[in-house]
């Protein structure tokens, strides 16, 4: 018999509401967030991190999949403000139906409902 194996953990995508985020967790460690803000039936996403120690092993991709599902499970559109997820959506036709576009309208909005509010 070989080497016991290290039990190996698949990262974990939760949405916290409070936070208008994604995080994703590998074991206990947060290894990254996806934010949003939700708007008009649209949940629109504007920034992704992975913390620079998980960089480059299918994180973000894998975050971002599972938020874009859950966001679409519930009925809501899709915004691709963050240019990582604008990204993932080229390569993901199956979410064009669930798509809408980053207008002016929508970068005006977001603006100012990142302002205004306290700790951002
Ligand atoms: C961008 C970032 C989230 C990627 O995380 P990751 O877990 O390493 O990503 P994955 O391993 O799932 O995917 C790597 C892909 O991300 C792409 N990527 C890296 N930086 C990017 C950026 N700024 N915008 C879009 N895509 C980016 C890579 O080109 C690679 O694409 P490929 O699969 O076609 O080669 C991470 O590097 C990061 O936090 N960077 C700093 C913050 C940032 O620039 N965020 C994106 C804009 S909101």
């Amino acid at each position: 018999m070989g080497p016991l194996m290290t039990e190996s953990t698949a990262p974990v995508v939760e949405r916290f509401q409070d936070k208008c985020r994604y995080e994703i967790r590998s074991g206990e460690e947060l290894a990254g967030f996806t934010a949003y803000r939700d708007h008009d039936g649209q949940r629109i996403f504007y920034h992704t991190e992975i913390d620079d120690t998980y960089t480059g092993q299918g994180l973000a991709s894998r975050l971002v999949q599972q938020a874009l599902t859950d966001t679409r499970e519930s009925g809501k559109r899709i915004v691709p403000v963050c240019p990582y997820v604008a990204k993932f959506l080229r390569r993901h036709v199956e979410f064009d139906e669930n798509v809408d576009p980053v207008t002016a309208d929508v970068r005006r909005w977001l603006n100012c409902a990142l302002h205004d509010r306290a700790g951002n």
